[in-house]
């Protein structure tokens, strides 16, 4: 199935809950837009454009709950709702391009109440469904970059559980492993949260790509003894300049692929673009609580003094400097990036 859907039968929003993965697969339903809200927060889902699609089914679920028989009602309903959707995670892009997708559309709109559930609903689904085909195109322009034999390193996850459905710097690895070649995962487990370990690990299986899990911080080793040939990962928001913001750790995985001359690739849907941002250092970088560093046990023991405090954020920012290509589902961008950023979604909104 895919990762987030609407289901029509009942009205709710069904998504896999990625909390239990890979012990238990469980599909849960909400059918309010502030459990949403509160799932995106608690990484029920997880990764950019599956919040992105979660925050726009977010929508679609306010505009059912609301009682409004105005359309101004409604339409302030919607806004108001938006504010907590977006409020969920800061980092990622994704929740407010998906929320200022609908609303501005919404904003717009001169049609009754149900003419506009209908058509907020209808928007989500495109935003779902577009996901899928942008992913699908990001991967076979990526695929290019891989060739037959790569052992590459990938961080966090990136694949069909972190969007959609296909994924994005995971879906480059799968589609380049179903056109023939031969590629070896080395997935970093992604601390604290374990999204590698857990997750892509999980997806590698059910795609039969080779893979092993390396501990973070043996990536060094691993990029410094030459058997890596390249470092891949997706990003929850671009600036402008082309830094990087992703998952905790992605900066001293490039950092030590460009030291050992291994290219290091971004793949990002340009709905993760924000070109209101200068440069990475003005991005939000969520900090999430210490219980996800402290909360590990090992033989059953906590892994730290009971009184042990902990910093947690979630995301760094990687400088563009330090990235060889950024692959979108436009193309593939090469350094410098400012420029070509800023032309590609240009185009975007030109075709919209
Ligand atoms: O905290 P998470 O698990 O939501 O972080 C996810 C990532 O950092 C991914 O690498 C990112 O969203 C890009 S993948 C589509």
């Amino acid at each position: 199935m895919r990762t987030i859907e609407w289901n029509p039968q009942n009205n709710t929003v069904q998504m896999i809950d990625q909390r239990l993965l890979p012990g238990e697969f469980r599909v849960v339903e909400f059918d309010d837009y502030r459990q949403i809200a509160k799932a995106v927060t608690e990484m029920v889902i997880r990764g950019a454009p599956a919040i992105g699609a979660a925050a726009a089914f977010g929508l679609a679920l306010a505009a059912k709950q609301s009682t409004a028989v105005k359309t101004k009602s409604l339409k302030s309903d919607l806004f108001d709702a938006g504010l907590v959707l977006v409020a969920a995670r800061p980092t990622a892009i994704n929740l407010k391009w998906a929320v200022d997708r609908i609303l501005g559309l919404v904003r717009d709109s001169q049609v009754d109440c149900d003419a506009l559930r209908s058509f907020v609903l209808d928007e989500a689904q495109r935003i779902a469904d577009e996901d899928i085909e942008i992913n699908k195109r990001m991967a076979s322009l990526g695929a290019e970059l891989l060739d037959d034999g790569d052992v590459v390193i990938h961080h966090c996850n990136t694949g069909s559980l972190a969007t959609v459905d296909w994924g994005t710097a995971l879906g480059v690895i799968r589609t380049a492993h179903e056109s023939g070649k031969r590629i070896h995962v080395l997935v970093d487990e992604t601390r604290p949260r374990l999204q590698g370990a857990r997750l892509t690990a999980w997806e590698l299986e059910q795609y039969s790509i080779p893979y092993e899990i390396i501990s973070d911080n043996a990536a060094g080793y691993f990029l410094s003894s030459g058997m890596v040939h390249k470092v891949i990962f997706g990003a929850d928001r671009v600036a402008a300049n082309g830094d990087v913001v992703n998952k905790i750790g992605t900066y001293m995985l490039a950092l030590t692929a460009h030291a050992n001359n291994v290219p290091v690739f971004a793949v990002v849907p340009t709905s993760t673009i924000d070109i209101s941002v200068m440069d990475g250092s003005q991005i939000p970088i969520e900090e999430r609580p210490p219980e996800e560093v402290l909360g590990i046990t090992l033989n059953g023991q906590p892994i730290s003094p009971s009184t042990a405090k902990a910093r947690n954020p979630a995301f760094d920012i990687t400088p563009a400097e330090i990235i060889s290509a950024i692959v979108t589902e436009r193309g593939i961008v090469t350094p410098p990036y400012r420029m070509k950023l800023k032309d590609i979604l240009q185009e975007r909104l030109e075709e919209s």
